[in-house]
């Protein structure tokens, strides 16, 4: 996907910043510091959207929002959601309405765990848990397309249907035929077709339909509810896994867990053709522990090494991967690894160890394998 028209040599970069409700402005707010110290030409734009800004216009985002997001070259999100407001209408007011409108047909999420962060498995190491999730981003479970009618009464009716289109699920399914040729040579297709009679079987024909242009692919068909298990029992057995949109969602939060936690997953939401894609960590508000300056930063700091490599500063983004890394590695910690470390903290080193590999001349030399083809 990194293409270097997106990066055109001494133009200027415009980044929206979207830091949103709870931990979303303390884990941007680092991610944005750790980018700083690359010394990019980057002219930031600070959006107010979210849960205040419906207090004060009764809307989550701008009537022109995404006119304003398509006139940037990436999105970098916190987290939307708060108590005060009904998730729903937080959540399509802005998060999945940006998905939709700026067709950010892709999420991919990759779920490795760094060396130096403990894992909730019992004798499971970095070797165990390196997986990539790409997550049809658009449709299926999150299509929109339902209603709800006689509210109140014994006849009341809430109905959402799941909408596969061969476009949708063939973007999706591509990508990951691709990554996973470029990875170890297996996809994991997680589906429901046993008892999802119409649309799981679509997806699974349309996975078998793009497979044969990838006779060098193993595709492994597995129920989602035997995969959720196979994660937690087995999760080196799992390298690139191809999953609808609610099925993507679920699976990638337990494979943060298996990474860390919430605080440690990143994401980046991308469309196939220049516009803008949104970076953002795969955790959300955390409401439990906004304001406390307890919020794991590394889920976010990891979403700017996306957007970097997405924007074709791939460089740059291994360098930033690198520093967290580093980081995670020998400290200091969040409460959610174990530590006492705030999120300022982590933060701050991250930020220094990109100093510090910039001035021994590593943004020549660092790489690190991409994710995003
Ligand atoms: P959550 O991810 O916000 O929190 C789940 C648990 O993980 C909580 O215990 C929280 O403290 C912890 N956690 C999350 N981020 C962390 C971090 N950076 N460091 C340390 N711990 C962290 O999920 P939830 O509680 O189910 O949802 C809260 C709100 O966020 C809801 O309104 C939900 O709809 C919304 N949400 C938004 C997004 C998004 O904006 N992309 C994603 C998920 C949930
Ligand atoms: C995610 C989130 C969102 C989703 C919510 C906030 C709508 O959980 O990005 O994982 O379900 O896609
Ligand atoms: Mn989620």
């Amino acid at each position: 996907m990194s293409d270097e028209k997106r990066n055109e040599p001494g133009r200027q970069l415009k980044v929206a910043l979207l830091p949103g409700d709870g931990v979303g402005p303390e884990v941007t707010v680092e991610a944005r510091k750790v980018v700083a110290q690359l010394d990019l030409d980057i002219a930031w734009t600070e959006l107010p959207w979210g849960s205040a800004y419906w207090h004060e216009h009764g809307t989550m985002m701008s009537a022109d929002a995404i006119d304003v997001l398509r006139q940037h070259d990436a999105v970098l999100m916190g987290a939307v959601g708060d108590p005060s407001v009904p998730d729903p209408e937080a959540l399509w007011g802005l998060i999945l309405k940006i998905r939709q409108e700026l067709d950010l047909g892709l999420n991919v999420r990759p779920a490795r765990l760094l060396a130096g962060v403990p894992c909730p498995l019992g004798g499971r190491g970095p070797e165990d848990v390196d997986m990539v999730f790409v997550r049809e981003n658009t449709e299926g479970e999150y299509s929109g397309v339902g209603g709800r009618t006689h509210r109140g009464h014994a006849s009341e009716v809430g109905i959402d249907t799941t909408v596969f289109t061969r476009f949708g699920c063939e973007r999706a399914i591509r990508y990951a035929f691709r990554l996973a040729r470029e990875r170890d040579g297996v996809l994991v297709n997680a589906t429901k077709s046993n008892a999802s009679r119409y649309a799981f079987t679509f997806w699974d024909d349309v996975v078998d339909a793009v497979g044969a242009d990838f006779p060098d692919v193993r595709v492994e068909r597995v129920l989602v509810d035997a995969l959720c298990a196979r994660l937690i029992l087995n999760p080196g057995s799992v390298d690139v896994v191809v999953a609808s949109n609610l099925f993507g969602d679920i699976l990638t939060d337990l494979a943060a867990a298996l990474q860390g936690g919430m605080g440690m997953a990143a994401s980046a939401n991308i469309g196939l053709d220049l516009g803008p894609g949104l970076f953002e960590p795969v955790h959300g508000s955390a409401p439990d522990i906004a304001g406390r300056g307890w919020a794991n930063p590394s889920g976010a700091i990891w979403s700017a090494a996306l957007m970097l490599e997405h924007l074709g500063l791939c460089s740059e983004a291994a360098v930033v991967t690198r520093a967290l890394e580093a980081v995670c590695l020998s400290g200091p910690r969040t409460r959610d690894l174990g530590g006492d470390a705030g999120t300022t903290d982590i933060g701050d080193a991250v930020a220094a160890e990109v100093e510090r590999l910039l001035s021994e001349g590593s943004l020549s030399s660092v790489t690190t394998p991409s994710i995003l083809i």
